[in-house]
């Protein structure tokens, strides 16, 4: 049965995107990878609004797995992290430094509260070891937009770069890296930009990528150093990737550029708005004041007396997937709606109705 994935990640794709799947099998070390590759890098550019300082590169892999790559090759012996934490994927990023025994302030602001700049400065101004702020754009398990912006200004003014895990963001916000004055940032195709999972992507200032090496990393896979280099030298990636999912991400890229990235995002918004009107009227109350939530995550409260895992299986048997709260918000039945890749206003529309009727 086709289910309608209202959960962030993966997500469904377009029929483009799925056909392209079907390209006849070609082999990494060939010019024909070679091409689709650097069109790939361009569009990513595109797709994070950045100008030709910057350069990206593909891993094969989950998002987590383009953090990690990133993570374990920028610190160097005595380099210190700040890392603004107000979720589960800000947690997630703290057991990746900590793996890699970065020494890390891990400021904790709790879940579903924004981080307190004062703090952030402060910290900044009192550390000379930090090199990289580290932060989340779109924290997913609250759905909140994190102030990049303003961090970006505090690393500039601090003289420390920015690590931005864009995981759930790009294609679905502006990330604008120029402007947010972010040196390093990631994202994966299966969320916002409507591709499969497995494909992650890195962009970052081609500067800070250039200056790294190889024995930097700690990792001899995901190793930024290595996926630089190979990508600058010869055009390809350092091992064998998953060939096959390239052209569904030079396929989902293609379709968000020819709508212009804009209009995709706006569509989005577009989106989550029909939802969360729909929402109000049924009476359900959000966790985070509008203002505050991204284009793509809705974080929900179910009625008094309904149980969420329950709630969350009778949606599946209708055919719809939502993902229940995580952390505390569990206890507190909530539940997340997402309306990321290929869903339209028809299907945020249907989707209502099928709610209202298990609520
Ligand atoms: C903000 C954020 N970062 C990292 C991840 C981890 O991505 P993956 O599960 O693809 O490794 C996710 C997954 O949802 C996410 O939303």
């Amino acid at each position: 049965m086709k289910t309608y994935l209202f959960s962030p990640g993966p997500v469904m794709v377009e029929e483009p995107v799925r056909q392209s799947l079907m390209h006849y099998d070609i082999c990494h070390r060939s010019p024909e990878f070679e091409e689709l590759f650097v069109g790939i890098q361009d569009k990513i550019l595109r797709l994070f609004e950045a100008d030709d300082s910057y350069y990206s590169v593909v891993v094969s892999g989950s998002g987590t797995s383009a953090n990690e790559t990133c993570l374990s090759t920028v610190f160097k012996d005595g380099d210190e992290a700040l890392l603004l934490n107000n979720g589960e994927f800000g947690n997630r990023l703290f057991e990746i430094l900590s793996k890699y025994h970065v020494p890390t302030t891990n400021m904790e602001f709790g879940w579903g509260n924004l981080p307190n700049l004062d703090e952030v400065e402060n910290v900044l101004c009192n550390n000379d070891k930090i090199t990289f702020v580290c932060m989340v754009f779109h924290e997913t398990s609250t759905g909140m937009i994190n102030p990049v912006y303003e961090v970006g200004k505090l690393a500039k003014k601090y003289g420390k770069r920015l690590f931005v895990d864009c995981v759930s963001a790009a294609a679905g916000e502006h990330i604008d890296v120029v402007k947010n004055n972010i040196d390093l940032c990631t994202s994966v195709g299966g969320k916002c930009l409507g591709a499969y999972p497995g494909s992650a992507y890195i962009c970052g200032k081609e500067e800070l990528m250039a200056s790294l090496t190889p024995e930097m990393g700690k990792n001899v896979y995901l190793n930024l150093a290595k996926h630089y280099q190979m990508a600058k030298k010869n055009h390809q990636t350092p091992n064998t990737p998953n060939v096959n999912l390239f052209w569904p991400l030079d396929k989902a890229l293609d379709m968000v550029m020819e709508e212009g990235l804009s209009h995709y995002i706006d569509r989005h918004a577009a989106c989550a708005k029909i939802l969360r009107d729909g929402m109000k009227e049924m009476g359900l109350k959000f966790l985070l004041p509008e203002e505050q939530m991204s284009n793509t995550v809705t974080s929900v409260f179910l009625p008094e007396g309904k149980n969420v895992a329950q709630f969350v299986a009778e949606m599946g048997d209708a055919g719809y997937t939502v993902y229940p709260g995580k952390g505390k918000y569990l206890e507190m039945n909530m539940f997340q709606v997402a309306n990321m890749g290929a869903i339209d206003s028809k299907d945020c529309k249907k989707f209502l109705e099928v709610l209202k009727a298990h609520i």
